[in-house]
């Protein structure tokens, strides 16, 4: 994959952020979900690649733009790639003003993200200093004991970070009788699992059940830092299971790996839309507007941090 990617995707995920930021507050999840998608696709026309949506805003006759299966990109005679994205992960956290929603875009090249139907996806995600340790298939007091050797600290020193969902209460409850601690978070698993390899937030592992796009985009993410994710499908109903099937996943109780979710050379960005732990979100000023954005890829584990100024009267895409 072209590296020089690295730096156009950027401008990509900032341009979703920025809009989104608007909305920030304004109690109205659509509108900030609808002005991300937006700029994201405006922008997405731009870069030179021959690219489809793979993960996206859903089904093509739920979604009027990005859905899964729309060609993006400048096209063909441009390198072909596979596309997931989330321009808004966080709707309700931006519409209420709260931390850690992101603008998010990963790269792929060609069949190499885990297609599945847009449905649940139990997870279990953990930093570099503690992948390989876990199995999704074992009970959270295991893995906790796991992680905890791992890192070389008891279990009552670990921070689990979980969705706080009414599915969530009985994983809730043997995560305390572990001994170890939670943060427990109202949206924005991706953020979420993406914390678990960054010593800053003091996370040490996500659990729990959330999006299956989402986990994708946390396996993209995860592929580039050196941690690790494991999913396993939660279909809703039966006719998620047999989508699941057509897609090609017979075993709807299959545990994917973080490279079964997204293999080869994987590139991830993502920029802050209100404040974060990670990343600063979008800020307003007088005379321009700042983004603050992480971009990596994962055959080279590169990390960047990318602070930018946009002056917005000079740059009309956005
Ligand atoms: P949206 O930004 O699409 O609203 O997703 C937010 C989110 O919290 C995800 O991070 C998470 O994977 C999913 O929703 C959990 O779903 P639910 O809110 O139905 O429990």
């Amino acid at each position: 994959m072209d590296r020089t990617f690295v730096l156009e995707v950027v401008r990509v995920t900032e341009a979703a952020a920025i809009a989104a930021a608007r909305w920030m507050g304004r109690g109205d999840e659509k509108a900030a979900d609808q002005a991300a998608v937006d700029a994201m696709r405006r922008v997405l026309d731009t870069v030179s690649f021959d690219g489809t949506v793979v993960i996206g805003e859903g089904e093509r006759d739920e979604a009027p733009m990005l859905y899964i299966g729309e060609k993006v990109g400048l096209g063909e005679g441009h390198p072909r790639v596979d596309i997931a994205l989330d321009p808004l992960e966080g709707t309700t956290i931006t519409a209420h003003g709260g931390s850690n929603s992101l603008a998010v875009l990963a790269i792929a090249e060609a069949g190499k993200f885990l297609h599945g139907p847009d449905t649940y996806m139990q997870k279990i995600a953990v930093g570099p200093d503690a992948a390989g340790v876990i199995d999704l298939n074992k009970s959270p007091t295991e893995n906790l004991k796991a992680i905890a050797k791992a890192k070389g600290k008891p279990v009552e020193e670990l921070t689990a970070i979980i969705l706080n969902r009414p599915r969530h209460s009985d994983l809730i409850q043997e995560v305390r009788a572990s001994g170890a601690r939670i943060r427990l978070i109202q949206d924005g698993d991706v953020s979420a699992a993406i914390a678990t390899a960054d010593p800053r937030t003091g996370i040490d592992v996500l659990f729990g059940i959330g999006g299956a796009p989402e986990g994708v985009l946390a396996a993209a993410a995860l592929r580039c830092v050196g941690g690790e994710i494991q999913g396993r499908l939660k279909p809703r109903n039966q006719e998620e299971v047999e989508r699941a099937k057509k897609m090609g996943i017979s075993n709807i109780n299959r545990v994917f790996l973080t490279e079964e979710m997204a293999a080869g050379d994987v590139v991830f960005c993502a920029t802050g839309v209100t404040e974060g732990e990670m990343l600063r979100g979008v800020h307003f000023t007088a005379d321009a507007v700042e983004t603050e954005s992480v971009v990596m890829r994962s055959r080279s584990q590169t990390v960047r941090w990318i602070k930018t100024q946009h002056h917005l009267d000079r740059k009309p895409v956005y």
